[in-house]
């Protein structure tokens, strides 16, 4: 069966408590028959974020996690604490992190295991940059960084795998259809054999989506959802994403 459609909203670095108030239109628009609507905000803001949501079918996540449980991590958040503070989800590996904290797919694998042990979600990232797509590397580049971030023990129900080219990230400028398509294609058989029901395994793609590109990039085989910057911290561009599922 396939699996059931994604919205992910990434606030990043952006947002504050008066910023809470686009959930509003989104909590009076959802549910959208057939699809989820996750929104990730900076951490502090999760536990408001879900009090503001209330009872609606909106989940809220974190947007990186520490491997370990505890300890002295100045500055870090263990899984479990996510957790406790609302999260259902968290995104992992995203190439701004990899780019600025020097995360490896090592490094990735050990925070997803730890978010699975806390229950969460593990939003998986990979992506290529524009020199690897240049130089024709991209599947390659795609199928190690999933061999390397995926841990033992990842499911449909616990993993979600999203595909952000590194230089679609708030450019404006979008792979074409059949670009995203065979990387996708890539991901769907490269998890055969590596994750449980990996025809079930969410696949969502994320770079550059509008409300203008959606509904054409969520018809591509095997693009199960999508995973929003930009377009996700105002609810008139992230709530006609949503209904494009
Ligand atoms: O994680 C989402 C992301 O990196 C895409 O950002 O702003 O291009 O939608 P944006």
């Amino acid at each position: 069966m396939a699996p059931r459609k994604l919205a992910a909203g990434n606030w990043k670095m952006n947002g504050d408590l008066a910023a809470l108030a686009e959930i509003d239109a989104l909590v009076a628009a959802h549910p959208t028959p057939g699809c989820d609507v996750l929104i990730c905000p900076p951490a502090v803001l999760i536990h408001p974020m879900k009090a503001r949501i209330g009872r609606a079918a909106i989940a809220v996540g974190g947007q990186d996690c520490h491997a370990r449980t505890s300890g002295a991590h100045t500055g870090d958040i263990a899984a479990a604490q996510l957790r406790d503070a609302g999260a259902t989800h968290v995104i992992l590996g995203h190439s701004e992190r990899r780019a600025d904290h020097g995360e490896t797919d090592a490094a990735v694998a050990a925070k997803a295991a730890a978010a699975h042990a806390a229950g969460l979600v593990a939003i998986i990232c990979v992506g290529e940059t524009e020199a690897q797509r240049d130089a024709g590397r991209t599947l390659t580049v795609i199928a190690a960084q999933l061999d390397g971030s995926i841990p033992e023990g990842a499911t449909a129900s616990n993993t979600v795998i999203a595909y952000e080219p590194v230089w679609a990230i708030g450019t404006g400028r979008t792979p074409t259809g059949d670009q995203i398509a065979e990387v996708h294609a890539l991901m769907r058989e490269r998890l055969t054999g590596k994750v449980a029901d990996a025809a079930g395994v969410r696949l969502l793609y994320g770079g550059s989506v509008k409300p203008g590109n959606a509904a054409e990039i969520f018809a591509i085989p095997h693009v199960d959802g999508a995973l929003v910057g930009g377009a996700s911290l105002k609810a008139v561009d992230f709530g006609p994403i949503i209904a494009a599922l």
